[in-house]
């Protein structure tokens, strides 16, 4: 089915220059660009985005790299779009990703793992919500 997803080029793939890089690479997959923009994070921002996480003993760190520069924020809409863009993402862990997929090419490590993905239907739409509300286009 034709679903959407958020994705996140984190701060360490923007500082990297590989912003083009990256979009090529979910155009070649057949996601569209449906929303996007540039942003520095505030801590807010960054700690609502990950509330689920708040427990976890990553959080800070998490969010201290999350507004350390700007990311950018995109929708991207196609045939399976969640596996899609976590296929090529690859493993939260740069070390464990398959060649060939963003973090084994670009990450450096867990937190500065270049790319944040959704892992549900469910929770791509709450997480397009939360950064564009419905300023999302079809084309
Ligand atoms: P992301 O997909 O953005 O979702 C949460 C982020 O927490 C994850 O990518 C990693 O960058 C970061 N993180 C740090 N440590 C861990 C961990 N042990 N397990 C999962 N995520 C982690």
């Amino acid at each position: 089915a034709v679903e959407r997803t958020l994705s996140i080029i984190k701060p360490d793939a923007v500082a990297k220059n590989v912003i083009g890089q990256i979009y090529s690479r979910f155009e070649n997959a057949g996601l569209k660009i449906v929303a996007a923009k540039m942003k520095q994070l505030s801590r807010e921002d960054a700690e609502g985005f990950y509330a689920v996480h708040k427990e976890r003993p990553f959080f800070k760190d998490l969010v201290d790299f999350m507004v350390s520069g700007p990311v950018i924020i995109q929708a991207l809409e196609g045939e399976n779009a969640v596996i899609a863009h976590r296929d090529l993402m690859g493993a939260t862990d740069p070390k464990k990703a398959e060649k060939g997929t963003i973090r084994a090419d670009f990450a450096d490590s867990i937190d500065a793992n270049a790319v944040h993905g959704s892992d549900s239907v469910e929770n791509a739409a709450i997480e397009i919500a939360y950064f564009f509300g419905t300023e999302v286009y079809s084309r």
